[in-house]
């Protein structure tokens, strides 16, 4: 083997590479046109802009900071790279009281306002694309469990929020019996010094802005058809 055939050979590898995974998606998603909705097929005219609410900016960065990507991805797969709809929860939701089948893949949009999107590493822990979606239902859930418990005793006062149910988490992920399982790290010092009977002491505000960041992944939202897993016929209707 020549050097020349050599170094040929290790730049038309490493150049393969650098081209799909590095220059291809970097020109492919620089300037993201918006997609129209298609009237015949979703019902509605004009172009998709994704909601998205809450300390995205600071709280994307106390989440990088602490490795929680390591451990949680943010990306619910395309069907053809394995299929993510089968886990409850994950792609948004089967069955939701309102919405019908919310369940959907990720696009380029869900994670705008981030200046890198944290798609992760392992997933070790569960996805959390839709982490905010799932603890807005449960803090439902727990609530109507609550008052059933608690009876005439019962005042909205005693109502727990799905930010309140996050802080307790991150605070201490095995606080709960049937959670002790858990190996979620605790992050206590994004909290102050509890006070003599607190359970969960109040949060700084990088807990807050990391709580305000998970609570704004509800990415389940409609997307136009032509962005969709699987998008309903229009002979279907
Ligand atoms: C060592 C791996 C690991 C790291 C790092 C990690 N987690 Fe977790 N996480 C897990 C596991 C495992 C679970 C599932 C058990 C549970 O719910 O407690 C989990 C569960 C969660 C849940 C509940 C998800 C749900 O839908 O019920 C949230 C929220 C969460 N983690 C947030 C975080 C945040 C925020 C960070 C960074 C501060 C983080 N995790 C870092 C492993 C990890």
């Amino acid at each position: 083997m020549t050097l020349r055939f050599f170094t040929l050979g290790m730049t038309a590898t490493f150049g393969a590479a650098w081209l799909f995974a590095v220059v291809l998606p970097f020109f492919k998603t620089r300037e993201l046109k918006p997609v129209p909705y298609v009237e015949a097929i979703d019902e509605k005219t004009g172009v998709y802009f994704p909601k998205r609410t809450g300390q995205i900016t600071n709280g994307a960065m106390v989440y990088a900071q602490n490795g929680c990507y390591v451990c949680h991805t943010q990306v619910v797969r395309p069907t053809y790279a394995g299929n993510d709809f089968h886990r409850d929860g994950w792609a948004g939701f089967k069955a939701h009281p309102d919405r019908g089948d919310t369940r959907r893949e990720s696009n380029v949009f869900d994670y705008q306002g981030e200046e890198f999107a944290q798609i992760g590493l392992m997933r070790i822990g569960p996805d959390l694309s839709n982490v905010g979606a799932r603890y807005a239902n449960a803090a439902i859930a727990k609530n109507a469990e609550l008052k059933e418990k608690r009876g005439d005793a019962w005042n909205d006062s005693m109502k727990i929020s799905p930010e309140e149910m996050l802080f307790e988490h991150l605070y201490n992920p095995r606080l709960h019996v049937d959670m002790r399982w858990s190996t979620c790290p605790a992050v206590p010092f994004l909290f102050e010094k509890p006070k003599a009977d607190e359970v969960i002491p109040s949060p700084k505000p990088e807990a807050r802005a990391l709580v305000g960041y998970l609570m704004s992944m509800k990415k389940d939202d409609a997307v136009p058809a032509s962005m969709n897993y699987s998008p309903p016929k229009p002979a279907e209707k």
